[in-house]
């Protein structure tokens, strides 16, 4: 499948399938089928009688054409109020433009938006994102992937009236490569996407963008002294790989960043054992931070940007056996601090200590942490929306921005200092679990013991990475959540 822009305008557009987005207002749809050749004006007005479309979003009537022109089909999207008018519905109305064009086998098809704030190449951005989102496939793991497959279809989706924008379209398949590489990573399951696989998986973009590549083992980790992340791994038979990308642009950087990912490949919980009902078996998702940060890692080494970021990954699995870790044992994290192991489900806040640490000893002027922290934030705020938390306002401003532009939400949480209490042991310098009421704000407390003076941000992502439902370019399963946010973050 092609993407083309294209100077034509739909009035002119003699391709197979054409599609058109209309706002919610009759004056304009009215002024804007006064422009199309009379037999199309005709064909449209019947169909908006016949299917009362009003241009509200999610309205997406299509019909055939009859006659000698060449379209044979055309389909009208609504997209709602200009008032309320955003890149994400440019998405929106490009993902549904083509699965329509999909399902109906459409060879060649045109489709016309309108641009948002005048912005040729944000807006053809936003369209191409919603095309590649909304076509992806993952048919891995079928024994003939190839029989699984819509065949070809749609051929080509030209973007119509949006001439000299294959830069925007080359960014955004960069951007969704990126995002796609997300989503097959967090829907491989725990016996495919393993520890090692996520470092071969690093080893790879390091390889294809240019990429530096340090894998620590874990006598590595050791010397480190990362306890807390080497205690997650203890019952695991497959060995623990602490990843660390860097991405240096070739001037100097105009900024250092660093995005840590949670990693852990399976969590079956430990000797805390998750039991029925808890969704063990979805626990192949709690890689999915880190699953972003290796998406951002392909996306950035296209798109070449003059920061320098290092991505970090501490991958393990969280496993039970007679190595395990026992609820009651202490560890010792990396920056010396104790931690007494009161849940051992409370696993993927050790696993960041360790990799906070390691990111803040690169110097970096920001550090970003991604993780399926917390059952308590699904609570919170549901699964389309991701918590964050971060002492710091221009950091919290930097990523809402970067995350409205990508349609991504997220919702600012308190870092309540005063809840840290339900994090203190009697015998060590903390407990690694708090009370249920606030969990997931305990768990955000607990990770900033691991940030010394540099600006950070904690994303829980648990909800939004993974989705029962498709909706709009989200197919079911892993969304790739996060990625754009993180690109859009580090491009600014
Ligand atoms: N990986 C889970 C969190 C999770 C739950 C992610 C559901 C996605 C969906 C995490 O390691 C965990 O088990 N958290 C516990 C913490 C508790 C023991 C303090 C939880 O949320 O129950
Ligand atoms: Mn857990
Ligand atoms: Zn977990």
């Amino acid at each position: 499948m092609k993407i083309q822009a294209i100077d034509t305008l739909a009035a002119d557009w003699s391709g197979e399938y054409l599609g058109i987005g209309l706002f919610e207002e009759a004056a304009a749809i009215d002024a804007y089928l006064q422009q199309l050749d009379p037999n199309l004006r005709d064909v449209l007005q019947d169909l908006i009688r016949e299917t009362e479309f009003q241009g509200k979003s999610g309205e997406q009537p299509w019909t055939r054409i009859a006659g000698q022109g060449t379209i044979r089909k055309v389909m009208l999207m609504g997209l709602g109020a200009q008032e309320a008018f955003t890149l994400e519905s440019l998405r929106q109305a490009a993902a549904a433009f083509a699965k329509a064009t999909r399902k109906q086998k459409a060879a060649a098809a045109g489709l016309q938006l309108p641009l948002w704030n005048d912005d040729v190449s944000a807006s053809t951005q936003a369209m191409a994102e919603g095309v590649e989102l909304a076509l992806h496939q993952d048919n891995r793991f079928k024994s003939d992937p190839e029989a699984q497959k819509s065949g070809e279809y749609p051929q080509a989706i030209h973007l119509l009236g949006m001439a000299n924008q294959d830069d925007a379209i080359e960014t955004a398949q960069q951007i969704c490569a990126g995002v796609i590489l997300t989503r097959e990573l967090v829907a491989a399951p725990a016996n495919v996407a393993t520890p090692s696989m996520l470092a071969e998986t690093a080893a790879d973009i390091a390889a294809d963008h240019g990429l530096t590549l340090e894998v620590l083992e874990r006598e590595d980790c050791e010397a480190q002294g990362m306890g807390a992340f080497l205690g997650v791994a203890l019952a695991s038979d497959l060995p623990p790989k602490f990843i660390h990308l860097t991405y240096k642009p070739s001037g100097t950087p105009r900024r250092k960043l660093a995005i840590v990912g949670k990693g852990v490949t399976f969590d079956s919980g430990g000797l805390n054992l998750k039991v029925s009902g808890s969704g063990i078996e979805t626990m192949k998702m709690d890689m999915a931070g880190s699953g972003a940060t290796l998406g951002a890692a392909k996306a950035i080494g296209q798109l070449k940007p003059d920061v320098e970021v290092h991505f970090i990954v501490a991958a393990a699995e969280n496993m039970i056996s007679g190595h395990a870790l026992h609820p009651g044992d202490i560890l010792t994290a990396s920056n010396g601090k104790t931690i007494e192991i009161n849940n051992t489900d409370a696993e993927g806040r050790l696993t960041l200590a360790d990799a906070l640490v390691f990111a803040e000893k690169q110097g970096v002027d920001a550090i970003v942490d991604l993780a399926t922290l917390t059952g308590a934030c699904i609570v919170a705020l549901g699964n389309d929306i991701a918590g964050m938390w971060t002492p710091e306002d221009s950091l919290a401003e930097e990523l809402t921005q970067a995350s409205q532009q990508a349609g991504e939400k997220f919702w600012r949480m308190p870092l309540e200092d005063k809840y840290f209490e339900g994090l203190k042991s009697p015998i060590a310098d903390m407990k690694n679990t708090g009370p249920r009421p606030g969990g997931s704000i305990t768990a955000a407390l607990f990770l900033q013991q691991y940030i010394d003076q540099t600006p950070w941000a904690h994303l829980d992502v648990a909800g939004p990475v993974w989705t029962e439902k498709e909706n709009g370019y989200l197919n079911v399963g892993a969304t790739g959540f996060a990625v754009r946010t993180l690109v859009n973050w580090v491009m600014k």
